[in-house]
Order: structure tokens, then C-alpha cells, then sequence
């Protein structure tokens, strides 16, 4: 026995005996009370030191979250305005979005057999119908590991695009894949059939030779029922990008994409390096072109003032608008609302009319400024609102007539896709091109 044993032998034996001694004074132990369970282990404590520091430091997320305030994703105030509605709130609030992803819901119309019309699928549950856009809405596995992993995306899967009931999808492949995650929700709504609820069908549009709308409101085989907001919703980008959100005439020239289709992604050209109040977390393009400069893409710099590469394109596409608008036209009235308003208007300056995508039919409520702007409108399609007063109802009755060929409703759309992809061109200019130019053929 090692001396340290020893002593060790010792103390037991004399505690034992003092504990024996004790007993014979004070009389019987009482039973002594079951084992309590052992208590489960903590887990190891995250030392800040290593892991919080990945994200929180002043030039991670304090930086970025300043960025970020210049992001309309964060002052934008439609997450708050569609709180609620569950069709809207897929690409409005973050706890939609994120239900949406993890739940696959998918973006197909059903064929409801009470009612005999379809139904639009892609929609979130009114408990998660609600959220301002924020980190997580994209990084939404943050605070779950405390690592880098927690970065990730909420999806970069491909994106089965609502407005043709999941029949297309998109696949943005460059740069991961990370271009999948912005058209999820940068990507158009669907335009429906008044008639069947289904989503309209473009290949009839650009090939059909009737009309989708009589000018009677009671018509029983207008698959149209146009108003001030018969529009393509604002997320043209996605679609116009991948090439694939337009009414196809066949014409002169082929639809093919721009290289940026498949070697450019959208955090290319809109994040990276701050310029001005644009890049990073801020999202936004406007006068950035350090994207267009970075290795592997223009060897000749692009600049504000390049002619080949921005100047000219840029004009060439509203040149073609302003072409297309000239024809969308019924009895010399214009088809497209012109709102020289740029608080209100998004596309302002985008067109010397400044045309705003929406339809130029009278509408006091939704539209107070058509008379300001327009020389004419078209008369509101069906009775009017109570709402509206005596001398809007009397005025309204003295306005001409709209009816929309599938020709022209083709255009229409081309010309709201083409102009709210905001950028004349530079997201994909070959099929922009094609689209305006053989459709202003086809008119
Ligand atoms: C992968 C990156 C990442 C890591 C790692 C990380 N955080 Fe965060 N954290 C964030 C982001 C992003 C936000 C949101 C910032 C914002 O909204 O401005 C945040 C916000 C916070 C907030 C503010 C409250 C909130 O939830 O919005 C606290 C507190 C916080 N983190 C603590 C920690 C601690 C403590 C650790 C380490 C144990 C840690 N974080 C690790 C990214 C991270
Ligand atoms: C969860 C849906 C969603 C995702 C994901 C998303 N956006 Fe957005 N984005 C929106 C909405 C909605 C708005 C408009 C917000 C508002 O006005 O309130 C917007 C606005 C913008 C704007 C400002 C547009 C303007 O009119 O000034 C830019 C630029 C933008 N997004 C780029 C991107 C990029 C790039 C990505 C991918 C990295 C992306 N977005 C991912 C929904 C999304
Ligand atoms: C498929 C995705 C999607 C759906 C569904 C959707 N939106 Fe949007 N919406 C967007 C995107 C993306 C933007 C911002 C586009 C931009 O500015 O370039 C936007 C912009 C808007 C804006 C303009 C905000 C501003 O900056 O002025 C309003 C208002 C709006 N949406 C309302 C609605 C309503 C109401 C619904 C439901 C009836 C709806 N949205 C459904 C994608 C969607
Ligand atoms: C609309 C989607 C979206 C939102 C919202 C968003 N991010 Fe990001 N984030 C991205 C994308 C895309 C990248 C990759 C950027 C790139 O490739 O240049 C990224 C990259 C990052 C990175 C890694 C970049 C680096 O410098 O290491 C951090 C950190 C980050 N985001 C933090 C945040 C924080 C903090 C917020 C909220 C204030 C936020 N993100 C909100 C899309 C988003
Ligand atoms: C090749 C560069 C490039 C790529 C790639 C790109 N954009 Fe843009 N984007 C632009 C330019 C340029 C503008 C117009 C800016 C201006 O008028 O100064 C623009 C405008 C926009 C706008 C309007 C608000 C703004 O910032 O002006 C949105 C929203 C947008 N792009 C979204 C996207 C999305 C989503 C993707 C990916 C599918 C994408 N962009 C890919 C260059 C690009």
C-alpha cells in the first residue's frame, strides 16, 4: 500500500467509527430516501470568442444590418401592407416565404369541382402569413448552430414559376444557384382566365386570332375582364432574366438570352462592393458597375458612359417601348396609363411617357391621377363602385369604349414585363429585344 493509501485507509476507518459511536447515543437511523436521478449533462458552453465572432463583429453583421436599412427589402412597407393575405405573403413576409420553401407547397392551380374554376395553389396558412423581410428570411437556419453553417440559404432550388402553374421552371445556375433564391420571389404572379380561373394560356394569346375582351361587360366568352390593374405584378425580373416570361409572336428575330442568363448571378451586379448607397445588403444596382468589370466578365470597363455596352442598348430598348406603346392603342385612346407622378409611378423616367404598367381605364379610386396625365381614358368595365360620386359616374359614362384582341393583349403584357424589369435591356437584352421587336411586328 502507497503511503498516500494509507492515510487515506485511515481517515475512512476512523470516520466509520466515530458515525458507530454517535448511533449508540442517539438511537436508530431512519430509513435513508431512494437515489435521485442524475441530472442530464450541460452542454459545453459556446465560447463567443470563437463562434459569435464569425457573424458579430463590426464589419459582419453590424455592417451588413446598416447596409440593409438602405434595402427596400427593410423600408419597403408592403410586408406590413399584405400581412395577412396568404396568396401575397409567399413573396412579402418572411415567415410566408419560409413556410413555402420548407414546405414545398407547390405552384400548380387545382381544378375545384364545387365551384368548376381553379384555384391557385401556391399560398401559405393564415398562422404564417406575416413578417418584415429580414436576415432570415434568406439566412433562415441563423442561431441554430452558432457556426458559418447557419449562412446558408433558405433555398436555392430551382424555382416552378407560379404564373404558369409550376409548368416552367427556373434554374439560375451561376454562382451556386444563389439567383434561385432572389426569383422565388422576384418572379411575376399569374394572369388568369376570368372564365376557367386557370392561368392564361400565352401560346393562344400569340397565336389566336379573336378576342379576349368584347368591350361588354356581361359577355359570356371574354376570358379578360380588363381594369386599371390588369397587370403583370411587379416581379418581372425573374422571368424576363431566364427568358421565359414573355407572349411569344413568332417574328423575326429568334428568342434567345443573354449570356448573363447563365454566367451572371443577381448578387453579381446588385451586392458586392458598396457604391453610393448601392450594393452589399443594400440589394440595389443603380449606378454600380463594378460587376460588369470583375475578372472573366467585360475586359473593356463598363461605365455610365459606355456607348456599346450601356448607352446604346439601354436606348435601343426604349425606343422599342415607346414603338410598342404607339400601337397599344384603341380609337387613337392609349392602352398604357402614362403617371408622371415619381413618388407613385416605380417606372418613372423608364419612358419619355413615363408609362406605369398599368392599363388607362378610368378608375377615380385606385387611379386619382388619369385625368392629370392622360389625354383620355377608357371608360371603367361593368357598374361603378358606390363609392364613387355623382359627377365620376356622370363622366365615366362619356368615355370610349376598350377591346382587347389576344394580339393586343399579348402586347400589353410584353410591353408591363419589358418595362418593369426596369433595367432597358441589361438583364437580358437579346430576349427583351426579340420581345418588343416582334411584337410591335405582330401589332
Ligand atoms: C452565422 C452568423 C451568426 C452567428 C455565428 C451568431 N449570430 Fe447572433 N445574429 C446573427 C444575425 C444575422 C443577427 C440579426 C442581426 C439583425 O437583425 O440586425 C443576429 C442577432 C443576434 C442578437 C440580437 C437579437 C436577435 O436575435 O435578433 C443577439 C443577442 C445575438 N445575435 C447573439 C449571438 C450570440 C451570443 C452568438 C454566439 C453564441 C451569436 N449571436 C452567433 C448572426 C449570427
Ligand atoms: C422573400 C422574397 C424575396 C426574396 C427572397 C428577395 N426579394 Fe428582393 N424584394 C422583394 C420584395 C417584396 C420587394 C419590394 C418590397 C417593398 O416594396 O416593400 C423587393 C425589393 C427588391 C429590390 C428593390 C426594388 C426597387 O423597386 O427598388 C431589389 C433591388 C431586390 N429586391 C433585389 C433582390 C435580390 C438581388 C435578391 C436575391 C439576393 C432578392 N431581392 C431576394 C422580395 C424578395
Ligand atoms: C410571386 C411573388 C409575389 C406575389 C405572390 C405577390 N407579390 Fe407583390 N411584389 C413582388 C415583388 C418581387 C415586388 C417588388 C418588385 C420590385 O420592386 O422590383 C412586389 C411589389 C409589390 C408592391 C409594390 C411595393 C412598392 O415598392 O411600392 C405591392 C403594393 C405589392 N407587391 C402588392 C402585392 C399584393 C397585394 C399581392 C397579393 C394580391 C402580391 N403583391 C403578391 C412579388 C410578389
Ligand atoms: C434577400 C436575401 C438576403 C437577406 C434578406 C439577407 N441576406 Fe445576407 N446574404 C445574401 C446573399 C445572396 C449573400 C451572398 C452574397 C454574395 O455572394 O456576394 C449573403 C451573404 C451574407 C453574409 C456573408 C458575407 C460575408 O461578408 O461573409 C453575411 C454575414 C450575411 N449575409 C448577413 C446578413 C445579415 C446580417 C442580414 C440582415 C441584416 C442579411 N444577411 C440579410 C442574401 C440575403
Ligand atoms: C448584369 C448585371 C445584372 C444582373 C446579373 C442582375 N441585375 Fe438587376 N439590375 C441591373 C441594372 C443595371 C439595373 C438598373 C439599374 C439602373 O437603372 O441604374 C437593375 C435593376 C434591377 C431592379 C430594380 C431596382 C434597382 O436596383 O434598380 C431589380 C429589383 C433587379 N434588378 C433585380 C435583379 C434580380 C432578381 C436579378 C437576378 C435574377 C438581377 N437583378 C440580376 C443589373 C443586373
Amino acid at each position: 500500500m502507497k503511503l498516500k493509501n494509507v492515510t487515506r485507509f485511515l481517515l475512512f476507518a476512523f470516520s466509520i467509527m466515530f458515525i458507530a459511536s454517535s448511533c449508540v447515543k442517539e438511537g436508530p437511523m431512519g430509513l435513508t430516501g431512494n437515489t435521485g436521478a442524475d441530472g442530464k449533462d450541460g452542454k459545453d458552453g459556446v465560447d463567443a470568442n470563437e463562434t459569435c465572432k464569425i457573424c458579430h463583429t463590426a464589419t459582419k453583421v453590424d455592417l451588413i444590418a446598416t447596409q440593409f436599412e438602405f434595402s427596400k427589402h427593410s423600408y419597403g412597407e408592403a410586408a406590413f401592407e399584405e400581412s395577412g393575405n396568404t396568396g401575397c405573403t409567399p413573396c412579402h413576409a418572411q415567415e410566408a416565404f419560409k413556410y413555402v420553401v420548407a414546405n414545398k407547397v407547390p405552384s400548380t392551380f387545382t381544378l375545384n369541382a364545387t365551384t368548376g374554376k381553379y384555384v391557385n395553389d401556391y399560398s401559405t396558412i393564415a398562422s404564417a402569413a406575416y413578417g418584415e423581410i429580414g436576415c432570415s428570411t434568406c439566412h433562415s437556419a441563423l442561431h441554430t448552430t452558432y457556426g458559418t453553417a447557419d449562412l446558408a440559404f433558405t433555398t436555392v432550388a430551382p424555382v416552378p414559376m407560379t404564373m404558369w402553374g409550376g409548368k416552367k421552371t427556373i434554374d439560375l445556375k451561376a454562382d451556386g444557384g444563389k439567383s434561385n433564391l432572389c426569383v422565388k420571389c422576384h418572379q411575376p404572379r399569374p394572369f388568369t382566365n376570368a372564365l376557367t380561373g386557370n392561368v392564361l394560356d400565352y401560346v393562344a394569346l400569340a397565336t389566336a386570332t379573336g378576342v379576349v375582351y368584347d368591350g361588354n361587360p356581361t359577355g359570356t366568352t371574354n376570358i379578360i375582364k380588363p381594369s386599371y390593374r390588369t397587370h403583370t405584378h411587379y416581379g418581372a425580373i425573374g422571368a424576363v432574366y431566364a427568358g421565359m416570361g414573355g407572349v411569344e409572336f413568332p417574328g423575326t428575330l429568334a428568342y434567345t438570352n443573354s449570356t448573363h442568363t447563365t454566367v451572371a448571378s443577381c448578387s453579381d451586379c446588385h451586392m458586392g462592393t458598396m457604391v453610393g448607397r448601392a450594393g452589399g445588403h443594400t440589394f440595389s444596382a443603380l449606378g454600380k458597375f463594378d460587376g460588369c468589370n470583375v475578372t472573366g466578365c467585360h475586359s473593356t470597363a463598363v461605365t455610365a458612359t459606355s456607348t456599346t455596352l450601356w448607352l446604346n442598348p439601354r436606348n435601343e430598348i426604349k425606343t422599342l417601348l415607346a414603338s410598342l406603346a404607339a400601337k397599344l392603342t384603341v380609337g387613337g385612346v392609349d392602352i398604357m396609363n402614362r403617371n408622371g407622378d415619381s413618388a407613385t409611378n416605380l417606372w418613372y423616367g423608364i419612358t419619355a411617357n413615363n408609362y406605369d404598367g398599368y392599363l388607362n381605364i378610368y378608375d377615380p379610386i385606385t387611379n386619382p391621377t388619369a385625368q392629370t396625365y392622360n389625354a383620355k381614358s377608357f371608360k371603367y368595365v361593368g357598374t361603378p363602385p358606390a363609392t364613387w360620386s355623382t359627377d365620376q359616374i356622370a363622366y365615366n359614362a362619356t368615355l370610349p369604349i376598350i377591346t382587347l384582341s389576344n394580339a393586343q393583349m399579348g402586347a400589353l403584357i410584353n410591353f408591363q414585363l419589358c418595362l418593369r424589369d426596369y433595367s432597358l435591356g441589361i438583364h437580358n437584352f437579346a430576349y427583351t429585344k426579340a420581345l418588343l421587336t416582334n411584337t410591335i411586328a405582330k401589332l
